[in-house]
């Protein structure tokens, strides 16, 4: 079996191409399905997604059986800047993939967000809520989200949020750099979500591949969702520093893009089929921070 992943070396391409490239995750062992699989693992230099050409080549050179799409234009106030760009990254680029997947007979995951919804819920989103984005990145993806579903028949969708891992930028790693460089942080504790750890993530993404289903999945860490300033309070509390966490509103700290105000999503998919795989956030982001802080010793 070959896999392609795509934006291979973002935060979860990243993951994604360790557990596989190892046959083992921090969560267990991978499935036996991906038992002498080879990974093509490949980003933006390499593979341009936006370029239907490139990928109808690239799928005639390697003719994957297993696509993970985790290329994206993922800086929501970049998207908001130039909703052009955003649509063919997360839009078009998804199509060109999942018409090859389709023509190939390969399995396509796709990875979404919970931006796709407006954020205005009182309760976390199911799979069966509709969307309504309020912004470039989130139309973008819905777009995308669409296109794949339209096009490519073995296909999931798994929807994401407040993503971090070992490599690439994240809210952990700036809020850790920041922690260091100034007494104290503000951060905003009006919009609530679900942090998701990579590592949880890609381990999930990894057993729904390996199963038959297709459709719509919610895909965050489990446990009740929190605002940023409770997220940031934990990492400085697990981080062992001493710094001093001040709430602000999102008024108080205007951006391009509007953000969500409630975006927590439930697993409700996954629970109903394969079983939810991802753990707490608390525990998942604990772990995160041990081996995180390990890396950081031994550099
Ligand atoms: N990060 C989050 O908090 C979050 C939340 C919800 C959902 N998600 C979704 O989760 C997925 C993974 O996110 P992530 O945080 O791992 O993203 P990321 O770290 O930004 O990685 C995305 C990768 O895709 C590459 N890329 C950009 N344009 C491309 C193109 N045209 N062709 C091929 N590769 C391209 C990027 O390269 P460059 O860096 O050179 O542009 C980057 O290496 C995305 O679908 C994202 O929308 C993320």
């Amino acid at each position: 079996m070959t896999i392609l992943i795509t934006g291979a070396k973002g935060q979860l391409g990243n993951e994604l191409c360790r557990i596989l490239g190892e046959g083992v995750s921090e969560r267990g062992e991978l499935p036996l399905f991906y038992e002498r699989s080879r990974i093509v693992a490949v980003d933006v230099d390499e593979l341009d997604i936006t370029t239907s050409d490139a990928v109808d080549s690239f799928f005639a050179l390697h003719k994957p059986n297993l696509v993970f799409n985790c290329a994206a234009m993922t800086n929501v106030d970049g998207c908001e800047g130039n909703e052009d760009a955003a649509y063919l990254v997360n839009a078009v680029g998804p199509k060109n993939l999942a018409v090859a997947c389709e023509r190939h007979g390969a399995r396509l995951m796709h990875i979404s967000t919970d931006y796709v919804f407006d954020g205005l819920g009182t309760r976390p989103y199911v799979e069966t809520d509709e969307p309504a984005p309020n912004t470039a990145y989130g139309r973008s993806k819905l777009a995308g989200e669409r296109f794949v579903l339209a096009s490519c028949r073995n296909s999931c969708i798994c929807r994401t949020a407040w993503l971090y891992g070992y490599i690439g930028n994240n809210f952990v790693k700036t809020l850790l750099r920041l922690a260091r460089e100034k007494g104290s942080l503000t951060v905003v504790d009006d919009q609530v979500g679900n942090p998701t750890s990579a590592v949880d993530l890609a381990w999930q993404l990894a057993l729904l591949a390996a199963s038959q289903e297709t459709g719509i999945f919610h895909c965050t860490c489990n446990g009740e969702a929190v605002s940023w300033n409770a997220f940031a309070k934990r990492i400085m509390e697990k981080a062992g520093l001493a710094v001093e966490v001040k709430a602000c509103t999102t008024a108080q700290f205007p951006r391009p893009a509007k953000r969500p105000a409630y975006s927590a999503l439930e697993n409700r998919h996954l629970r109903e089929t394969i079983g939810d795989s991802m753990r707490d956030w608390k525990e998942a982001l604990d772990s995160f921070l041990v081996n995180y802080l390990e890396q950081e010793r031994r550099q």
